[in-house]
């Protein structure tokens, strides 16, 4: 199931297109119409990638585990935005299969293919749980599986997987030493850490999280992952991070927009963060955003149809982590 949205504007009416549902009218001036458009989006969600009864919550092939946090992440807003909690019991339950058995969003089935990114896409609907004060059971306090908890255990993995010896820091793209992604560090990882980090001094006040998202996007912009125009290529490769992926992918603006902002917030304004995001936001709507219907555009893969199974969901990282609801004021 993949969404196109939204491909028509007319007047304030918006028609939402899914590739295999009929269109759903969506009035963006009536809240009421939000909020059925996306129950209805919410639904086929997750009619269409959860398996009843499946161990570790797997989306359906070919979409991959990491998918299932992000979706999950996106159940989290839908709950906090419109109060409805049809989907909570799932979101448990998804939650505990994905941290177990060991407590840091690495189960064992994904111990080959795992990367820093898979796990900080579920880190990242952690902490958006634990901002928003998602409801969390007593069998999962007892099991120590708590939204902040696990977030931090993740922090702290990932913080012991920096690494200095190559390209001046960084994390690679994939855990495992066999894979080829060892040898890339991939914007998208290093994304999600910077995020991750932010948001949690933001969220805890600790600077030690703060120290880690500046570490984390000083190096981006050092080794020219983001260049100085707010060019964001998609990663370097080893030995020197010299040799770029230069693919642009929504994703990638969106969870750096998502750690500026937060850092914004955390330093009470700071200048330095306020100029990241408006040159970001700059390059974003100057790559991403339709000039005719104003919609958002996979420019790498969308007018050719040549998506992958990850890449259709990309757009809706960079609409969710814009940062402006989390750490600019409510709204
Ligand atoms: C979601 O939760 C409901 C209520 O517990 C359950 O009936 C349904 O099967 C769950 N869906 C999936 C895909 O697990
Ligand atoms: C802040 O976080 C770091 C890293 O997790 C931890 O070692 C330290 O104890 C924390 N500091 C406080 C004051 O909680
Ligand atoms: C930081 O976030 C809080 C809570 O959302 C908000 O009240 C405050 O105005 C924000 N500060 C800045 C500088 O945006």
């Amino acid at each position: 199931m993949r969404f196109e949205i939204p491909s028509l504007l007319w007047g304030g009416i918006v028609v939402l297109l899914t590739r295999t549902a009929a269109a759903i009218e969506l009035d963006i001036d009536s809240y009421d119409s939000i909020k059925s458009a996306t129950k209805i989006i919410a639904q086929e969600l997750a009619d269409g990638y959860w398996i009843p009864g499946d161990v570790h919550g797997v989306p359906h092939p070919p979409y991959y585990w990491w998918l299932h946090g992000a979706i999950l992440g996106g159940i989290v807003d839908y709950w906090a935005m419109t109060g409805d909690t049809r989907f909570n019991a799932n979101v448990t339950i998804g939650w505990l299969r994905g941290v177990s058995p060991s407590l840091d969003l690495q189960p064992d089935e994904q111990s080959f293919s795992e990367g820093n990114d898979d796990q900080g896409f579920w880190s990242i609907m952690s902490i958006d749980a634990t901002e928003r004060a998602f409801p969390e059971t007593e069998n999962q306090k007892e099991m120590h599986a708590g939204f902040l908890e696990i977030t931090q255990t993740v922090q702290n993995l990932q913080a012991g997987r920096w690494d200095d010896k190559t390209c001046g820091g960084g994390l690679r793209w994939q855990i495992n030493p066999t894979n080829d992604g060892f040898l890339y560090k991939n914007t998208i990882s290093n994304g999600l850490f910077f995020q991750q980090s932010a948001r949690l001094a933001r969220y805890t006040k600790n600077q030690t999280y703060a120290d880690w998202a500046e570490r984390t996007y000083k190096w981006l912009r050092e080794v020219k992952i983001v260049r100085d125009d707010f060019y964001v290529t998609d990663g370097a490769w080893l030995p020197d991070c010299k040799k770029f992926t230069e693919k642009r992918w929504s994703y990638n603006y969106g969870t750096l927009l998502a750690g500026c902002a937060a850092m914004y917030n955390f330093t009470d304004g700071g200048a330095y963060w306020k100029e990241q995001i408006d040159s970001l936001l700059t390059a974003t709507y100057a790559t991403f955003f339709d000039a005719e219907s104003g919609a958002i555009k996979e420019i790498q893969c969308q007018d050719s149809d040549s998506c992958n199974a990850d890449q259709p969901s990309f757009k809706a990282y960079l609409a969710r982590h814009d940062g402006i609801q989390s750490s600019c004021g409510e709204t």
